[in-house]
């Protein structure tokens, strides 16, 4: 292999693409910095803060431990493609009718362990909640606000995605 460098085919927000990169290059790195899509943040980059949360084969992964080898074949679903996922409500736009963040910097990493939530749990309840999110640390510590954000994402979850599926 020249160079070391791996030639990868995988899906990134319902499109299929190719990169050729190192094998360890950090799953995060790529998204940021190749693709240019910003949206998902780095905090600690050890996998612990939760910040860089994105959706691998529908399950969160931090993207900051994950090397690229790993994204063979792979759909992955950043912040910025969140609202394409079917069966779940625009996360993004529930979170803004609420806005109760300061810096803002855990939001994506947030609504993306609610999206998988919600996937697997279309009706969860305050302590589901408050334990999915257990591994995302807001460095404002603006938790009171994160779980009133997430609740009410929650709450009209249902008829947004009634009006999703019938607007197509
Ligand atoms: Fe990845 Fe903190 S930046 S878990």
């Amino acid at each position: 292999m020249p160079g070391n460098r791996i030639k990868l085919k995988f899906t990134l927000n319902e499109k299929d693409v190719t990169i050729e990169c190192p094998p360890g290059r950090r799953l995060i790195d790529i998204i940021r910095l190749d693709f240019k899509l910003t949206g998902t943040k780095e905090g600690c980059g050890k996998g612990e803060c939760g910040s860089c949360v994105i959706l691998m084969n529908g399950n969160t992964v931090n993207s900051c431990i994950i090397p690229a080898f790993r994204l063979a074949d792979a759909n992955i679903v950043t912040i910025e493609g969140l609202a394409r996922v079917k069966g779940i409500p625009d996360i993004r736009s529930l979170f803004a009718e609420i806005q109760p963040l300061q810096c803002g910097y855990c939001a994506s990493g947030v609504q993306m362990v609610l999206a998988a939530l919600l996937l697997q749990n279309p009706k969860p309840d305050e302590r589901e909640i408050r334990e999915a999110l257990s591994g995302n640390i807001c460095f404002c510590s603006a938790y009171s606000g994160l779980l009133k954000s997430a609740l009410h994402v929650v709450k009209h979850s249902k008829k947004r995605r009634y009006a999703k599926r019938i607007s197509g």
